[in-house]
């Protein structure tokens, strides 16, 4: 990417137009506002997920279809949200509401095994290569299980994590995820920071986190910690500061590091899985790890996970030395979903449909940056993309720091208050596309940008 010469962002006109836009999306917003405190009297905090109200105020949602959903105030969206990325199969798909409506009828949960498994376990090998499969219900118990997969098939105990990156919320890999600034370290040497409260440091104390697309550091890390490293898990392409790609050689740097240093490499695909390429990361940059950890779009909309590797690290779950177990894993309905979402919507027309309309984004979005001299830049693949607000390339979790989020969270307000439904927290989060987008979808996102830049730069 060259760097262009870009316009100086003024900060007091950004929090002028908050404060504009703000004050607009309030009330129309009005059921959401009062809704939440009749919910926060039992439900703490009022959401679901702390990570569901994001500022200025959770938006509940009504229903979804397709490519749009309704809140509870009746306001319409495209929507570039997606479910945080789930649902790139687009709300209400009539093939999953068929297979679900087909499965309730004849039960919902058994805790014994179901006839899905096989297809949905073909689709995945076919997909990414590796030959063997579990499944479980989150991103969080993926990750969990390639963690503990790591483990106890080298009988070492700590991990490599990339800096900034998040594996979901258990304590092996809920470290430096947003790490304060203050507290990170030395590059050479980030700290290892407990995310939240709670997780102790005798976890933090067993993952050794290096930043993204740094080979070397990579090595530094095998070489001061020698016998010691089970594994390393990444994030092929990191998707939680907007978009960054892995540079050419890194991923493939990375498995001969492991592999030299008698170690296992993860992928935790729970976001690139089944939405940068029809073989997700795997298929993208053309490398196979031992593990790979998925969910979100693999599940067409039901809480879902899956944990891929090769017969070698599977061997011990297999022969019933290690227990790998979940009351609601294979849950019929997920697996019937899951079914028809991998082989009858994700096919692989459906990452050209996404291929395309990302390319129409990101001209799209490319040209009003160059109209505007704005210092950012669109990176993406499939499904996933974002505008970065820097004017010079983001690589690492520490590049990002620069970044305003004052900036993108006006981006955001913008897309909200003209009908566009990106992701909360906006800084880190991707926009997503689903099979159901159009030309139309993306026009409506680049006008709204349009506006967003111009007035950023009067
Ligand atoms: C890369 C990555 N891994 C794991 C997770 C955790 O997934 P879940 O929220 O389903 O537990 C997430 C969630 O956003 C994620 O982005």
């Amino acid at each position: 990417m060259s760097v262009r010469e870009s316009a100086e962002v003024d900060l007091g006109r950004v929090d002028e137009l908050i404060e504009r836009e703000e004050t607009a999306l309030e009330p129309k917003h009005r059921a959401s506002i009062e809704y939440k405190q009749v919910v926060a009297k039992t439900v703490a905090g009022g959401v679901a997920s702390s990570w569901q109200d994001a500022p200025p105020h959770a938006v509940f949602i009504d229903h979804g279809e397709g490519n749009r959903l309704w809140d509870i105030d009746g306001n319409e969206y495209v929507d570039y949200h997606l479910g945080y990325g789930a649902m790139v199969v687009g709300h209400a798909h009539p093939k999953v509401v068929e297979a679900v409506e087909r499965q309730i009828h004849r039960g919902s949960h058994f805790a014994q095994p179901t006839r899905d498994l096989d297809a949905v376990g073909e689709n995945l090998v076919e997909r990414f290569g590796l030959p063997l499969w579990r499944f479980c219900n989150s991103g969080t118990e993926a990750t969990l299980e390639a963690a503990r997969l790591m483990r106890a098939v080298t009988g070492r105990e700590m991990l490599i994590k990339i800096e900034g990156t998040y594996h979901g919320h258990h304590d092996s890999l809920m470290i430096s995820v947003m790490p304060d600034p203050d507290q990170i370290g030395p590059r050479e040497h980030p700290a290892s920071l407990p995310q939240v409260p709670g997780i102790p440091q005798a976890f933090a104390d067993l993952v050794r986190v290096v930043p993204f697309n740094d080979l070397s550091e990579a090595e530094r890390a095998f070489a001061e910690n020698e016998g010691k490293i089970a594994g390393m898990i990444v994030e092929p392409a990191m998707m939680n500061c907007g978009v960054i790609l892995p540079e050419p050689g890194y991923l493939r740097g990375l498995k001969d590091i492991c592999h030299r240093n008698g170690a296992l490499f993860a992928f935790d695909e729970v976001k690139t899985g089944a939405t940068i390429a029809y073989g997700g990361a795997v298929e993208a940059f053309g490398v196979r790890p031992d593990i790979v950890a998925l969910a979100k779009a693999i599940g067409g909309g039901l809480p879902c996970g899956a944990i891929g590797a090769t017969e070698e690290v599977f061997a011990r779950v297999v022969s019933g030395e290690l227990d790998m177990a979940g009351t609601y894993n294979g849950n019929p309905l997920t697996m019937a979903a899951s079914r028809v979402a991998l082989t009858e919507i994700l096919t692989r027309d459906a990452y050209d449909h996404f291929d395309d309309i990302h390319t129409k984004l990101a001209e799209g979005c490319t040209a009003v940056i160059e109209n505007h001299r704005l210092p950012a830049y669109v990176t993406g693949l499939g499904a996933k993309g974002s505008v970065i607000y820097s004017a010079t390339p983001v690589k690492e979790y520490r590049d990002s720091l620069g970044i305003d989020e004052r900036i993108t969270y006006l981006a955001w307000l913008f897309q909200q208050n003209r009908g566009v439904f990106k992701s909360p927290w906006s800084k880190q989060e991707t926009w997503t596309t689903s099979v159901w987008h159009t030309d139309e979808d993306v026009r409506k996102y680049v006008a709204n940008f349009e506006e967003f830049a111009a007035a950023i730069s009067q």
